[in-house]
C-alpha cells in the first residue's frame, strides 16, 4: 500500500499539533520532518526539539529527513517512540556506509537520499544496507518548488533495480507533488510519497489529505 507522509515544513508552527492532527485525521501515514542546517542547503528550518513536541501527541511515525552536514553528530537527538526513519544525504556523507549502520544501531530504519543531479549510480554499494531511498524532486532547501520531471526517470530506474536485484527498500519522493501529478509519481513506483505545501498550505488540511491518500490508494 502506497504512503503519504505530509512535510511540516509547510505546516503553522504555531499550531503544529493541530495541522498534524487534522493531516492524521485525512489519513496521513507518517510525519515528516525536514531538518535543515543553512548549510548543506541554504535555508535554516527546525531542529528535533520542535519534531518532539510532537511525541505523544499523533500516533503517525516520524519520518526524519535530515538536510543537515555532519548528521553523525545528532542521529541520537532524533530517536523518539514515534521516529521510524531516519534518511540522510548521499551528498553530505562521506561515510556513508557507517552513517546508516550508526541509524540502524539507534533501532530505526536507514535513509539515504539524493539530490536531483545525483545519480543512482552513487548508491550501487550501499542499496544493501537501506531502508529506504529518497529521491528529491526539487533542489533541497525549501517547500513550494515546481517538481522536477527526471526524478521519475530514477524511481521508474530504481523500482527496475530492486526487483532485478531482489532488495526490499521503499522508494519515497519529496517535493513538488500536488494533487495534480501524485498518481503519475505513484505510478512510476513509488511507496511513500511526501507533499509539504499541496497539503499544509490549504484551507481544509485534512480533506486535502483525504483527496491525496484516496489517490495514491487507486494505483
Ligand atoms: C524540500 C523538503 C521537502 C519539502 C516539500 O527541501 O525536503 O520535504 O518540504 O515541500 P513541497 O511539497 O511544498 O515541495
Ligand atoms: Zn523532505
Amino acid at each position: 500500500m502506497k504512503k503519504l507522509a505530509p512535510s511540516i515544513l509547510s505546516a503553522d508552527f504555531s499550531q503544529l499539533a493541530k495541522d498534524v492532527a487534522q493531516a492524521e485525521k485525512g489519513g496521513a501515514d507518517f510525519v515528516h520532518v525536514d531538518v535543515m542546517d543553512g548549510h548543506f542547503v541554504p535555508n535554516i528550518s527546525f531542529g528535533a526539539a520542535v519534531m518532539k513536541s510532537l511525541e505523544g501527541k499523533t500516533q503517525m511515525p516520524f519520518d526524519v529527513h535530515l538536510m543537515i552536514e555532519n548528521p553523525d553528530n545528532y542521529l541520537e537527538d532524533f530517536v523518539t517512540d514515534n521516529t521510524a526513519y531516519i534518511t540522510v544525504h548521499q551528498e553530505a556523507c562521506p561515510h556513508l556506509n557507517r552513517t546508516i549502520q550508526h541509524i540502524k544501531s539507534l533501532g530505526v530504519k536507514a535513509g539515504v537520499s539524493i539530490n536531483p543531479a545525483t545519480t543512482l549510480a552513487t548508491l550501487d554499494f550501499i542499496l544493501d544496507d537501506v531502508d529506504m531511498v529518497l529521491v528529491m524532486s526539487v533542489n533541497p532547501g525549501f517547500g513550494g518548488q515546481k517538481f522536477i520531471p527526471s526524478a521519475l526517470e530514477k524511481i521508474r530506474e530504481l523500482a527496475e533495480i530492486r526487483r532485478a536485484e531482489e532488495l526490499d527498500f521503499e522508494i519515497e519522493i519529496d517535493g513538488g507533488v500536488n494533487l495534480d501529478n501524485v498518481q503519475e509519481i505513484a505510478s512510476a513506483g513509488t511507496d511513500i510519497i511526501v507533499a509539504g505545501s499541496a497539503v499544509f498550505k490549504t484551507a481544509d488540511i485534512e480533506d486535502t489529505t483525504k483527496q491525496f491518500v484516496k489517490k495514491i490508494r487507486s494505483v
